[in-house]
């Protein structure tokens, strides 16, 4: 039996390092589960290893059929339209997980794994505590679903009654989330398999965007073809200049000692020592791929972007080898607004203070608070999106209003921050938020030795853009009435803003 386990781990491991499909915890239709699996997951130098620990189930008394209740739980009626709503958007082909579950003969095997997961509440990943705010976005599920498929498996994980099953979701084709109208091909990178340290500074590559008239963009997607070497990739738009020179990349070499880190006097934020000219006229970044989040998407909010004719865009990449030599070769993916949008929608970051006197980490100090990172809302907006950014020392991460008459309202707080699902938060009712209003965020910082993901308690880490360094970079969205000028929305108070 425990033989057996282990062929399965190693299947595991191997999926996330090859891409190829990996094997069930039971298999197909088998009354006897022969093990259970909890990943922990570790990260460090950017590389996410997953270690499996083996718990034994025996026997298969726990598949016993439940007799005790009258109307059997069924996979077509009453779990598969909890999986269509809550785990197929990245239980699909193409998607972020190893496994699709769109048929019963795909999910049965995982059935046992279902359960162990939705009951740990490991799956779906969702961070925000529902003490405040409602997000659209919100796959948690309700403790009645999480009862339906505990109900399901101990049951015996039967599929019901055909004429019982929910059609299927029209997901978009090829492995999109949305369903592109325009794509535009980004720019390649050889990323090599064991540069010095494992550092592949970050850098910027403008391409052509071919748009050639004003275009009025609903949504984006990016997406990388390697998304197992892909850190981030972050876009800019900037107005066409004769000067451009496409597709040659702009990096700065940090001062770093031997394991990689920045040394003091070169910490701090991104950017540094890249030409002014390569972001001049942008407005700063418009949308980013993280792990966990690749699309933004204005039309929940019935607003969009304006991409004048003739843009170029700006391609912020930021690669953490794997070990295997690879090619890197994203796409964005645009919907399009056959009529202008009434309103339009703003993406802003802004930043703690990030020079080493204020940002720097101490050793094994497992709860460390950074300076807040705050800005002041110059006119009336509304709030649609946050989305909070750390590397694998991340703690928590709390957003709060102060609005012009004192009074106060924390709107996001995230109190277990996962490098590895870095979920951004869409409001389902934007938030009104008058002049004058300041936002404030904080964040906590874990350089003990029993943050797991930490790659060395001993070290003071300071502000920088490996996931060995740490950021402290909060972004949310707003929208506007579309012939309001981005640029005079926000006066940050720490550091970097932006209005794209
Ligand atoms: C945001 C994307 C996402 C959503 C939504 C999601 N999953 Fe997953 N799931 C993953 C990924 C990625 C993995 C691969 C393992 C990992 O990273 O831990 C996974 C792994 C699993 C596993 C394997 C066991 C384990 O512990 O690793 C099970 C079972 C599972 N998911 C069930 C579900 C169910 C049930 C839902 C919906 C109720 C769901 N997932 C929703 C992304 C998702």
């Amino acid at each position: 039996m425990f033989e057996s386990c282990r062929a399965h781990h190693l299947n595991f491991l191997q999926i996330h390092r090859l891409g190829t499909v990996p094997k069930p915890p039971e298999a197909p239709h088998a009354r006897i589960v022969p093990c259970v699996m909890i990943s922990l997951r570790t990260e460090k130098r950017g590389i996410t290893m997953r270690a499996w620990i083996i718990g034994i189930v025996f026997g298969s008394m726990a598949l016993a059929a439940n007799t005790t209740s009258s109307t059997p739980v069924t996979y077509n009626k009453d779990v598969l339209p909890i999986l269509q709503k809550n785990c197929q958007g990245c239980h699909r082909p193409g998607q972020v997980a190893p496994m699709s579950f769109l048929t019963y003969a795909e999910v049965r095997p995982w059935a046992k794994a279902m359960k162990v997961a939705v009951l740990s509440k490991k799956m779906p990943p969702w961070f925000a505590d529902p003490q405040y705010g409602h997000f659209i976005n919100d796959r948690s599920l309700k403790p009645s679903d999480i009862e339906i498929i505990a109900k399901w498996v101990d049951s015996g994980a039967a599929e019901g009654d055909p004429k019982d099953r929910p059609a299927p979701v029209a997901w978009p084709a090829d492995g999109w989330e949305i369903q592109p109208d325009l794509i535009v091909r980004g720019p390649e990178t050889a990323v090599p398999a064991h540069p010095k340290n494992n550092v592949i500074e970050w850098s910027y590559i403008t391409v052509p965007s071919g748009i050639t008239e004003d275009t009025w963009i609903t949504s984006m997607q990016i997406r990388p073809s390697e998304p197992s070497v892909t850190h981030h990739i972050c876009v800019f738009f900037k107005p066409h200049t004769p000067d451009v020179i496409y597709n040659v990349p702009y990096w700065y070499d940090r001062k770093r000692d031997e394991s990689g880190a920045a040394v003091e006097a070169d910490a701090g934020i991104n950017g540094r020592g890249i030409p002014d000219s390569v972001t001049d006229g942008t407005n700063g970044i418009e949308g980013c791929y993280v792990p966990g989040q690749f699309t933004q998407d204005y039309r929940i909010f019935n607003a969009g972007k304006l991409v004048k004719a003739g843009t170029d865009i700006v391609f912020q990449i930021h690669y953490t080898p794997n070990g295997k030599e690879t090619t890197d070769r994203p796409l964005i993916g645009f919907t399009v607004a056959k009529e202008a949008p009434q309103r339009r929608y703003v993406s802003f970051g802004i930043s703690a203070p990030s020079d080493p006197k204020h940002f720097a980490i101490p050793p094994n100090d497992g709860n460390w608070s950074s300076p807040p990172a705050q800005a002041i809302f110059q006119q009336d907006v509304e709030l649609v999106y946050m989305f909070p950014h750390m590397h694998v020392r991340g703690k928590d991460m709390t957003y709060k209003l102060e609005f012009p008459d004192g009074t106060t309202k924390t709107i996001l707080s995230v109190p277990h921050y996962d490098f590895n699902w870095q979920l951004a938060y869409n409001l389902d009712q934007p938030l009104q938020i008058p002049k004058g209003t300041k936002l404030t965020v904080t964040a906590h910082y874990d350089n003990s030795a029993n943050n797991k993901f930490n790659p060395d308690p001993n070290k003071t880490v300071y502000y920088g853009d490996m996931t060995w360094e740490e950021m402290m970079f909060p972004f949310f969205s707003i929208v506007v009435d579309k012939g309001v000028d981005a640029r005079k929305i926000l006066k940050p108070l720490s550091g970097r803003a932006n209005g794209a």
